[in-house]
């Protein structure tokens, strides 16, 4: 038999939406890693070579809400190197995560690095990884980049900024959608660099499902007992969920107070629960727009809350876990978001989406029938949340949002690393 080779591949994650894209690959790596070691079924038609995997936290968020509690809920092993970058400007936070970053490449020399989304500890590893050299001949890692091609063609965004810059320094694009493998292919990155592999939070969101369902926080904000409004099938109340983080909707007062206008009119029939971004809940306090919201806490573990009603304000809660937005999500009548992910989950869960924003680099979300741009003003939002209500779309499921993204991706990164290292010893 072949000996098993042993390769070393560093994942980085540093923001919230990096942790549900990362697990899976995580995960799957160690499957694999099992299954050599046991020798009995799963990928056997993978190479035989052995993954030491390596995570990078770069610390870009931070807090437990942001960070901590994602990891426990998705059952991601503890970094094992954490950066603590913390925030800071775009060229502060991006500067400090590459200087701490390209020590722990020197240090590490993986043969493979993954960087997942879009967001600065994206394109500050894959920057580092790009330029380094482990020996003075350029030997440097394989750039992997999950979440490949998404274009919002906005460069004003921060993210758009990223994503072009680590698509281009990649080695190997994985692609969650269509229109991915059209953008990369208009802007000259080669075929043969590129692999559709679907979704990788999808296959999160598959893994985690059904122990959402069991999630108490529908009790504990008051969202399930005796709401006039609650519908038979599920015992939850009507209500919608938003969460709205993007500088160019919260940064600036005018911008922020027509998006509040705009969900007035909602807030007066369903009521809209907030899990508030520690960003946009400064920008509450600073541009003093307290009256368009209260603040509900959770009831304790075992009891429910008093029901919600809706009474024209919004409800603002703390950022939520991954297992319980997720329940949030799938129990909601509508979601009203400008997060990237959030339109991929509603569109995998079914449920209609309000995405306030001009643009998406996600078109498949709108191609497939739940998520509707409403752009950033009063009577966009209005006109798109009375139309999602009305809804009766039930929406398709996305080409290879099946659940099986990261295997598709480990089986590309084993084939890439077997020829990388044809000759590598147990
Ligand atoms: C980042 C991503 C964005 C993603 C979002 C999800 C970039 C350019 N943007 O934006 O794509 O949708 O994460 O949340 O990478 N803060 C805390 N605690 C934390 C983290 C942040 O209080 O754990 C506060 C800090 O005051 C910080 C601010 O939030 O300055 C913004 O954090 P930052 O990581 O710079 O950007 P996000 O707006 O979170």
């Amino acid at each position: 038999m072949h000996p098993t080779r042993a390769v070393k591949v560093v994942t980085v994650v540093g923001a919230r939406p990096n942790f549900m894209k990362a697990a899976p690959i995580i995960a799957a790596i160690s499957r694999h890693n099992a299954s050599l070691a046991s020798r009995n079924g799963g990928h056997h038609d993978l190479p035989d070579i052995a993954i030491q995997s390596v995570l990078v936290h770069t610390g870009q968020h931070y807090d437990e809400a942001m960070s901590d509690r994602f990891f426990a809920d998705l059952n991601i092993p503890k970094p094992d190197v954490h950066l603590g970058a913390g925030s800071g400007t775009h060229a502060v936070q991006t500067a400090e995560i590459m200087k701490r970053f390209e020590e722990v490449l020197l240090s590490e020399r993986p043969d493979l690095l993954i960087v997942v989304g879009d967001v600065n500890s994206t394109v500050a590893c894959a920057l580092v990884a790009a330029k380094i050299s482990y020996d003075g001949y350029g030997t440097r890692p394989l750039i992997a980049h999950v979440e490949s091609g998404l274009r919002s063609f906005d460069r004003a965004m921060p993210e758009e900024v990223n994503r072009i810059v680590t698509d281009h320094l990649a080695d190997l694009l994985f692609v969650t959608e269509e229109s991915g493998l059209k953008n990369l292919s208009s802007e000259g990155i080669p075929d043969h660099k590129i692999h559709f592999v679907g979704n990788t939070m999808i296959d999160s969101l598959f893994t985690f499902r059904v122990k959402a369902s069991a999630s108490p926080i529908l009790d504990k904000l008051g969202l399930r007992t005796g709401n006039s409004l609650t519908t038979a099938t599920n015992g939850a109340a009507r209500y919608a969920l938003l969460t709205l983080h993007r500088p160019s909707n919260v940064d600036q007062r005018e911008g922020f107070l027509s998006i509040l206008d705009g969900l007035e009119e909602l807030a007066q029939s369903h009521p809209i629960i907030f899990p508030v971004h520690p960003r946009t809940r400064k920008r509450i306090a600073e541009f003093g727009l307290d009256r368009f919201f209260y603040h509900r806490g959770q009831a304790e573990n075992g009891s429910s809350q008093m029901p919600i009603q809706a009474d024209g304000r919004i409800c603002l809660v703390d950022p939520l876990g991954y297992i319980d937005f997720l329940c949030m999500m799938d129990h909601a009548t509508l979601v009203v978001t400008d997060s990237g992910g959030i339109q991929e989950e509603t569109t995998s869960l079914g449920v209609p989406c309000v995405t306030v924003r001009e643009n998406t680099e996600r078109p498949v979300t709108i191609e497939m029938g739940t998520n509707v741009l409403a752009g950033t003003t009063s009577d966009g939002i209005r006109r798109a949340t009375r139309r999602q209500l009305e809804s009766k779309a039930t929406g398709k499921t996305p080409q290879a949002w099946d659940g099986k993204s990261a295997e598709r991706i480990l089986e590309v990164i084993c084939r890439e690393l077997e020829k990388k290292i044809p000759a590598a010893v147990a």
